[in-house]
């Protein structure tokens, strides 16, 4: 499977995120012949193009849009997660800093699409050098008349704020990122109704992520149907994998969705020390681990459910056989009880249980019953916790007793074998 640059094609250009640099590869190309189609044909191109959310759920794009109510006399909301909080995540952030104008450009055709005016580009806070970068591509736009009053002469007018987020994952979260954009503490809303009805100030708004966003632009200029030739029919166009972890060149790597860990391995260079591949993650820490036995599942929306785990974010993180998969699993666990945003108590008193359990077994003094009782409270949480964090924090530690148990044993004194033999060095 070879590398297919859509989204990166001009990562490593001279300065793609100067807009002059932009424009001279087909930038706002896709803007300027949006704006000669109704808003309703783009909504079915983008509908038509089975283009699915990059921020998680993957859930179609074009039918969220379409989702958003016309003619209601209410303002209408553009709203991009910026937040890339999900651990081993780095997709956004690449974007933003190389090529912020194909998100600025899908923000605008997004607004035109949903009639919408205003836009809120929400950054995580720590992401000082991603907020400086679009706040200067915003201005750049701004000067260039893709923003601001009568945009290219439609008689429309486009605004983009960029607002800086204080760095806590729950506002990843679409609807405690708008209580965060809004002023107030970031935490979940109740679901329905849903931001299409009531997002930011109550008014209909379309919550997408980055990438989303910033495909589509090709979709326009390429059409939907180039955009179905790659990738399954299910989940098309492509997928910037970020590679963590034990591989020899980690990075972003573009490619139609459905490319398997083998062959981004072999783009990679292959395992980083020449070891074997132990556990992986599909999608980042709150997807369920993968195996050696998942090397040819096709990573894509359906695929990866049906062999058992999310594609999530598309952050693939690689262990080999010298890391200790509880460790791993404690330092995401622990990362899980930190940003519990404390609402619901599944969630708030289980994530620190469940710290607290992994935390005496990496120590030497757990039980075996211990095994069973972080199964029995990750039972508990999933599914009965408020939102979605609650449920990805049971992930790493139910898929890590299901494929390597051992792994547990091994670290209780008297219960399996020692801890060197299963690694102690992650
Ligand atoms: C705890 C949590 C954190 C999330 N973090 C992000 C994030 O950083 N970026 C993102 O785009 N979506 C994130 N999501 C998913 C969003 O709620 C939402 O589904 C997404 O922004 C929708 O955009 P899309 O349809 O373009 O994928 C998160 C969800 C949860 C439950
Ligand atoms: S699941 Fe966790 S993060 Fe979500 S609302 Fe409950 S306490 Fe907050």
């Amino acid at each position: 499977m070879p590398l297919t640059p859509v989204l990166t094609k001009r990562f490593g250009t001279n300065q793609p995120w100067k807009i002059d640099n932009y424009e001279a590869l087909d930038g706002y190309a896709g803007l300027r012949k949006a704006l000669t189609l109704q808003p309703d044909e783009i909504i079915a191109m983008v509908k038509d193009s089975n283009l699915r959310g990059r921020g998680g759920a993957g859930f179609p794009t074009g039918l969220k849009w379409q989702f958003i109510p016309q003619n209601d006399g209410k303002p209408h909301y553009v709203v991009i997660n910026a937040d890339e909080g999900e651990p081993g995540t780095c997709r956004d952030l690449p974007i933003m800093m190389n090529d912020p104008h194909s998100m600025i450009e899908g923000i605008i055709i997004a607004c035109y699409a949903v009639r919408a005016q205003n836009a809120f580009v929400y950054i995580r806070g720590e992401a000082i050098h991603a907020i400086r970068r679009v706040t200067g591509a915003v201005r750049e736009a701004y000067a260039k008349g893709y923003l601001g009053t009568n945009v290219l002469g439609s008689g429309l007018d486009f605004d983009i704020t960029v607002h800086s987020g204080a760095g806590a994952y729950i506002c990843g979260e679409e609807t405690a990122l708008l209580d965060s954009l809004e002023g107030r503490r970031g935490q979940p809303r109740l679901k329905p109704p849903f931001p299409a009805t009531n997002g930011l100030y109550d008014a209909p708004t379309v919550v997408n992520n980055v990438g989303t966003l910033a495909s589509v632009p090709y979709i326009v200029l390429g059409g939907a149907d180039w955009f179905k030739a790659m990738g399954p029919e299910g989940s098309p166009g492509t997928s910037i994998y970020s590679l963590s972890g034990r591989i020899a060149n980690p990075g972003q790597y573009e490619a139609p969705m459905g490319t398997t860990l083998r062959e981004l391995i072999a783009m990679a260079g292959g395992m980083s020390r020449g070891k074997e591949l132990k556990f992986w993650t599909p999608g980042g820490s709150s997807t369920p681990m993968f195996t050696k036995e998942h090397l040819d599942v096709p990573l894509d929306f359906d695929a990866v459910v049906k062999a058992g785990s999310i594609n999530g974010t598309s952050a693939v993180m690689i262990f080999d056989e010298d890391d200790n998969v509880v460790r791993a699993v404690l330092k995401w666990t622990q990362f899980y009880e930190h940003e519990s945003c404390g609402k619901c108590t599944p969630c708030r008193e289980g994530t620190f249980w469940l710290a607290q359990i992994l935390e005496r077994i990496v120590d030497g003094h757990g039980t075996v019953e211990d095994i069973d009782t972080l199964l029995d409270a990750c039972d508990n949480i999933n599914g009965r916790a408020f939102c979605a964090l609650g449920d990805g924090a049971t992930s790493p530690i139910s898929s890590s007793i299901k494929y390597f148990r051992d792994d547990y044993l091994a670290l209780i004194p008297g219960a399996g074998r020692p801890a060197a033999l299963v690694g102690a060095t992650a």
